[in-house]
């Protein structure tokens, strides 16, 4: 797995909390070189690294932004390898039906920067290809989640963007495997992170209903940030070489 990095540059979207930040420490010691993207103004603390690049402020549903972002990248590291959406949203007050403005800002977070992202590592990728003839791998993970493959209530603006995320993936996974590129999904149960913890502060899931959502899972807990993060960094690994097209769930056995 460590050889199958070297030389290689990522960009993590979403990478200064939860499970991008996990993602971003679990290649740190592996890549040549990590962009870190996020909309927070705060960019972690604490990195002596010298091979690690924030971008911070960055909304990755706004076109001219991730395109800002995407060129001051190419600049640093002209050949990028792998590209991780963590950046996404969840509601964590439930109403139901939920108010327009949820639904439209979920999904413009959560779908339309998968999007907008991913379209702009695909062009990179076609540049890079111009002769059609794959140089070098590239793999493309989104961060979907259990909401990818089923319903939850209260969360159907949220369920709606994590569906339309794995269909992102089905497509693309088609579309560019003759280009050398690889796209997964990977769907995580509920991972402890500042996201969930919100949710779990507001929805009143607490104490008795905490301990019966989690007998729900066979394992008996909710997953760490770095149990997701590890497996984001396999299919990015030359190790998953074989692997596209495919939702891998992460959830305890959940279902
Ligand atoms: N935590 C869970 O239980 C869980 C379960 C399944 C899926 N997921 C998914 O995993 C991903 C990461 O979630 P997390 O739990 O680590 O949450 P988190 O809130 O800890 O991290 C999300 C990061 O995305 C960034 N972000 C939010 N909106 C953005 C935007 N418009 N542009 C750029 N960056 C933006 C945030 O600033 C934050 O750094 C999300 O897509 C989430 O839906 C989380």
């Amino acid at each position: 797995m460590t050889t199958s990095f070297q030389n290689k540059t990522v960009i993590v979207a979403g990478g200064f909390s939860g499970i991008g930040l996990s993602t971003v420490i679990h290649l740190l010691d592996l890549c040549e070189a990590i962009h870190v993207i996020d909309v927070s103004d705060f960019p972690p603390s604490n990195f002596a690294q010298d091979n690690v690049y924030f971008y911070p402020s960055v909304d990755v549903s706004l076109r001219e932004s991730v395109s800002q972002t995407f060129k001051s990248i190419l600049a640093r590291s002209p050949r990028i390898h792998g590209l991780v959406n963590c950046a996404g949203i969840s509601p964590s007050i439930a109403t139901i039906p939920e108010p327009d403005a949820t639904f439209d800002r979920v999904m413009a977070v959560n779908c339309r920067g998968t999007w907008t992202l991913g379209t702009e590592f695909l062009r990179h990728i076609q540049s890079i290809h111009k002769d059609g003839l794959p140089t070098y791998s590239t793999s493309m993970v989104i961060i979907g989640s259990s909401a990818s493959m089923r319903g939850y209530r209260s969360l159907a603006a949220y369920t709606c963007s994590k569906h339309a995320v794995l269909g992102l993936a089905r497509a693309w996974a088609l579309e560019y495997a003759q280009m050398g590129l690889r796209v997964n999904l990977v769907a995580p149960g509920s991972t402890m992170t500042p996201m969930f913890q919100a949710q779990l502060a507001n929805s009143g899931l607490r104490n008795e209903s905490t301990l019966q959502a989690v007998a729900q899972i066979p394992m008996a807990r909710w997953a760490e940030p770095s149990e997701i993060a590890s497996m984001i960094g396999f299919l990015l690994s030359d190790a998953a070489s074989y692997i596209t097209g495919q939702a891998i769930p992460v959830n305890g056995g959940e279902f």
